[in-house]
């Protein structure tokens, strides 16, 4: 540990004079090959200011595979810090499982790179807070992977709703539902991880027996190494109500079922009710029942806005005349009316042609890289967002309504729900995120 921490120092030296330049070509290390980080090294390889220097997975056909798609250049890694401690890299791209976000985002940030981390921020809430910490001690800049926020149509979407297109906001509901019934019966389809690697998937979480149904995607649905589909699935859309309001939650309560079969054991059936200081929020997610409709709405006093990753709408509301208001022996008979709408209609079809997300996201980070200048989705706004989803299941965990205190940082006058804002990493891990966090 003690060559490590000198070593980490004697990086973070030169850290702070380490700049790509505008002309250079942005050297980038990848550490995760499954579903998204192989999303991720396609759109990255298709920049034409970038070099794919290495890759990291602790699965063996994971890693060649990835090696393979990449033209069989980047080295391949098994232990990332390796990766993480070559000096000819300038950015990182983590796309491991939650319970690995914030300290490979930490340890990146002390030894001198950029990162682009995949949602959600974190695995508890104090580890954005640590990143932060890291990231701005070290001169780092920091992308989180809410590409909704550079998609085309979310940001025209947010200037009509910061605008005041639909009027004060006043009630927001999020959906994500589908129906995979009846579970996870089935043995893993594709056995890729091997007991030898199991200790470096663990990583800081706790240690338990190799179980590959655990590990590739369906960590998912294991509370060591997530947050189940709150903040999964969440983590995309209250940010974007984040990003376009400002606004931070004051009061969360959540209720969740599981009636799924087969392995995991968070919620396949959850509402939470959030109660921001001007709006009302609920978030419906279900594994079980697929609905018949998901994405977001934002209600406002004068129409609703529909958005999800294919487009959006506003749909205005109709005045009720006044006489209607009250209701009296013959309202139900009264004959509907053509009343005046109170916003316009407006959809989004100026920007058809441009609904991808991810690769205007990675040309931001790209830019930030460059310029120094905030990303898109930086750490703080984001760790709003990430306060925001974890609070839900705080509320679940411990069955009471849950109390946010933004000055103080911390959830109120709960001991028990405030003492799960954190958690203690397995040695050596906790070790080497101090040791990070430190390193000047
Ligand atoms: N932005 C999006 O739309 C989006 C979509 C899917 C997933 N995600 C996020 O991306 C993350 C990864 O999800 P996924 O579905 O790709 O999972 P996955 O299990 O398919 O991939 C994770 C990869 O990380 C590797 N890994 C685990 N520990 C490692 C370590 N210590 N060193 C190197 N490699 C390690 C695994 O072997 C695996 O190949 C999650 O946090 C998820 O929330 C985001």
């Amino acid at each position: 540990m003690a060559t490590r921490r000198t070593f980490l120092k004697a990086v973070a030296v030169g850290a702070g004079v380490a700049r790509v330049a505008a002309s250079d070509r942005v050297r980038v290390g990848f550490i995760g090959a499954g579903l998204i980080g192989t999303r991720h090294l396609i759109d990255f390889a298709a920049q034409p200011d970038v070099d794919v220097v290495a890759i990291a997975d602790v699965s063996p056909p994971r890693l060649a595979a990835a090696v393979r798609r990449a033209g069989g250049r980047p080295e391949p890694v098994t232990d990332f810090r390796r990766l993480v401690d070559r000096q000819d890299i300038d950015a990182v791209v983590v796309s491991t499982p939650d319970h690995w976000h914030a300290l490979m985002t930490i340890m990146a940030c002390a030894a001198g790179k950029d990162v682009y981390v995949e949602k959600p921020l974190t695995h508890v809430v104090r580890e954005g807070d640590w990143m932060i910490e890291a990231a701005t001690r070290h001169g780092r800049i920091v992308q989180v992977g809410t590409q909704q926020r550079s998609g085309k149509h979310y940001q025209r979407a947010a200037e009509l709703v910061r605008g005041g297109h639909i009027g004060p906001v006043r009630h927001v509901h999020i959906r994500a539902t589908r129906n995979i019934s009846p579970g996870f019966t089935r043995p893993v389809a594709e056995p890729t991880l091997d007991a030898a690697a199991w200790d470096l998937w663990l990583g800081p979480a706790p240690l338990v027996p190799f179980d590959e149904r655990r590990a590739l995607y369906h960590f998912r649905w294991f509370w060591d190494y997530s947050g189940g589909q709150t903040t999964n699935l969440l983590a995309h859309d209250l940010d974007i109500v984040q990003w376009m309001t400002g606004a931070m939650p004051r009061r969360v309560s959540a209720f969740a079922r599981r009636s799924l079969e087969g392995f995991g054991e968070t919620p396949d059936t959850c509402e939470a009710i959030y109660e921001f200081p001007d709006f009302l929020l609920t978030w419906t997610n279900s594994e079980v029942s697929a609905g018949r409709w998901r994405g977001l709405e934002i209600g406002g006093t004068k129409g609703t806005l529909t958005i999800n990753r294919a487009g959006f709408q506003v749909v205005p509301d109709r005045a009720i005349p006044a006489e209607v208001q009250i209701p009296t022996p013959d309202f139900a008979g009264s004959a509907p009316r053509e009343d005046p709408l109170r916003t316009e209609a407006v959809t989004d079809e100026g920007y058809q042609q441009v609904r991808d997300q991810f690769v205007p996201h990675v040309r931001d980070f790209l830019e930030s890289v460059r310029s120094r200048r905030p990303p898109m989705s930086d750490l703080r706004s984001s760790q709003q967002t990430n306060i925001g989803c974890h609070l839900a299941n705080i509320a679940l965990r411990v069955g009471r309504v849950v109390t946010w205190d933004a000055a103080a940082n911390t959830i109120a006058g709960d001991a028990e729900a405030a003492a799960m804002l954190s958690k203690t990493y397995r040695a050596p891990w906790d070790r080497e995120l101090r040791a990070s966090i430190n390193a000047v």
